[in-house]
């Protein structure tokens, strides 16, 4: 009997991307109901729910390596669950129906729903710790940036490769306690800091497009699985990071075992964290730098999703009108 097929890079782009698409609209609309309920649980429960519901039908076997585990509900989209159907090409998927669940349930700026689906190993699996994160757009120089080079110097080498001041480099970084010294370091070599309360996926995605976002470079400490979604995107658009696991207790070194990382403070590069191909799709909840929120209008649901693809670094920008409901 022979293996059952891995997908190639032309099927993953030319079908899942659309398959992916549905399933973050689906858990887009879902958590967008609850906006501004004050109900980050409720609105988590309900696009986990959307999106593995749409991904029990995946016309491929889904073996999920990064999840949403929405508390141990029957509804979790959980590491190493299968998805899909019984047979036909394997993919890996890492999604996140709903990252920045607390923003959707302020109605701020920046939650989205994201998935992604890579050839069979290609995705970087790693446990629900956090990460060092630092990521750049396409276009410089390889090795540009270094997670273990003062902010200083990294806002530095940035500005020179751009043409720029430091003073015109504008760095993300998420806005917590934690982050004081490296928020003062970057103010004090000049740069401009943008806080984002939640939602660093979508902090280090729109490095990609520094024009458009203003964001040059992303800094700080996140959600690990965050980091290995966040380093899909970027890869499909030629851009830069480095992430490093912060495995500071015996159950976190026990649980990146599990998940097949042996060697602790390793760096990883982008390829590291996604070494083939691989789309990702990313559908507003609310309005950001990123994409467009859900919209209900009379009779019709609206979504915007930003489609990446790694193969011909193609970027989709897809708006879907559903009659509503839906
Ligand atoms: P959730 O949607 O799971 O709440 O994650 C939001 C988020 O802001 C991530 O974007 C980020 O990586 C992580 O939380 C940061 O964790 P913490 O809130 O513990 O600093």
């Amino acid at each position: 009997m022979s293996p059952t097929p891995s997908i190639d890079a032309r099927a993953i782009g030319r079908f899942l991307i659309i398959e992916l698409t549905r399933a973050t609209e689906l858990a887009a609309v879902a958590a967008a109901r609850l906006r501004g309920r004050g109900d980050e649980m409720s609105a988590d429960l309900a696009a986990v729910g959307a999106m593995r519901e749409y991904l029990t039908q995946l016309p491929a076997q889904g073996r999920v390596v990064i999840g949403d585990d929405a508390g141990g509900v029957d509804a979790a989209i959980c590491f190493g669950d299968t998805l899909g159907a019984e047979s036909g090409p394997r993919v890996d998927l890492a999604v996140a129906p709903l990252e920045g669940a607390t923003l959707c349930a302020k109605d701020m700026a920046g939650s989205i729903s994201i998935a992604a689906a890579a050839a069979p190993g290609a995705l970087l699996t790693v446990p629900n710790v956090y990460m060092d994160k630092i990521a750049i757009g396409p276009g410089y120089p390889p090795d540009l940036v270094d997670l273990d080079r003062a902010p200083g110097d990294n806002i530095a080498a940035l500005a020179a490769a751009k043409g720029v001041a430091p003073g015109d480099v504008t760095v993300c970084i998420l806005d917590r306690p934690r982050h004081a010294g490296l928020i003062a370091k970057c103010r004090a070599a000049g740069a401009r800091v943008r806080l984002i309360s939640d939602g660093d996926v979508a902090g280090v995605i729109v490095t990609a497009d520094s024009a458009e976002t203003g964001v040059d470079l992303y800094m700080g400490r996140g959600g690990a699985p965050e980091g290995v979604l966040a380093a899909a995107a970027l890869a499909c658009v030629g851009g830069q990071m480095q992430g490093r696991l912060a495995l500071e207790t015996a159950d976190q070194r026990a649980e990146a075992m599990r998940h097949g990382i042996e060697a602790a403070g390793r760096k990883y590069a982008i390829d590291d964290m996604v070494s083939g191909d691989v789309v990702v799709c990313a559908t507003g909840v609310t309005d950001g730098p990123l994409v467009g929120g859900v919209v209900f209008g009379r009779g019709y649901v609206e979504t915007e999703t930003v489609a990446y693809r790694s193969t011909t670094r193609t970027i989709r920008r897809i708006r879907a009108r559903r009659p509503a409901p839906i």
